[in-house]
């Protein structure tokens, strides 16, 4: 017999059945958090593309063609990522697509409970028409919010990801927080095992949005999650940093078009 690994139980969902769902604070009737988290509106904000603008960005709609050829690349041109790009990865990872009410809006990517758990963060290094800063995305808005610029940011990057290069050569690198109390919420404490598999989803948007416009990213779970939480400015408890995944122009797009 082999050695039992406790850590096995998160992936499963036992512990479902061990949960009293009616003492979630959905079920006592606590108001849901914002599925936006709310911004300081002194900061400054930028517009973002809408759909009709970054449509002619896209190079390739045939989908066989761009999950056949998604991959991990860890190589990014200097070329700049346009504004409108950057606005189709954002629609395409998180952005709204239904708005229900005030407690649920409906994304272009699925999530347990529709809860989307997440925010997005921006180092953009490259983008046209954007001071090189940190930002956050607004989804229900279409808008960045600027958060603050960061000096060393390359450097910043890589050495929050445990020193991966190319994680601070991106045009723009994507982080996405998690909020959990968006999650736990709903479902208590199986919440957690949930928002890991929504996260999943994002990224993979992200990925085949990049094959879609001849840009490139690789997804990066591997950073010191108190050096990435403290460089965005997250409290690490109620929200901490999930994921990463930096995107750049691809160096080349040999099987593109
Ligand atoms: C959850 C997850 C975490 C990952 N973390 C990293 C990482 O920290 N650094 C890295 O270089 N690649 C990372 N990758 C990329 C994988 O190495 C890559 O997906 C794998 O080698 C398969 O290659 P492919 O994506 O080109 O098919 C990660 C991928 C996933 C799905």
């Amino acid at each position: 017999m082999s050695e039992k690994k406790p850590g096995r139980n998160f992936l499963k969902d036992s512990l479902r059945k061990q949960t009293d769902f009616s003492r979630t604070d959905q079920n006592r009737g606590v108001p849901a958090p914002p599925p936006q988290k709310p911004f300081d509106s002194t900061l400054h904000r930028v517009a973002l593309s809408t759909e009709k603008e970054w449509k002619g960005y896209i190079k390739d709609l045939s989908l066989d063609r761009i999950i056949s050829s998604r991959k991990s690349r860890r190589k990014y041109s200097d070329e700049p990522l346009q504004i409108q790009e950057l606005s189709f990865l954002l629609w395409a990872t998180q952005g709204i697509r239904k708005q229900n009410n005030d407690f649920t809006a409906l994304r272009h990517v699925p999530s347990a409970g529709a809860r989307h758990s997440f925010e997005t963060y921006i180092f953009a290094r490259n983008v046209r028409g954007l001071e090189p800063a940190l930002y956050r995305f607004l989804p229900q808005d279409n808008e960045l919010v600027l958060l603050k610029t960061i000096p060393n940011m390359t450097a910043d990057l890589s050495r929050a990801a445990f020193g991966q290069k190319f994680v601070g050569l991106g045009a723009a690198t994507f982080v996405w927080s998690c909020i959990p109390y968006r999650m736990e919420w709903r479902y208590g404490p199986t919440a957690y095992r949930v928002i890991l598999m929504d996260a999943g989803h994002v990224c993979q948007n992200l990925y085949l949005a990049c094959e879609a416009i001849g840009a490139a990213t690789c997804a990066v779970a591997a950073y010191d999650q108190e050096a990435m939480d403290e460089l965005i400015g997250l409290d690490g408890e109620e929200e901490f940093a999930i994921y990463a995944a930096p995107v750049g122009k691809a160096l080349t797009i040999p099987d593109l078009i």
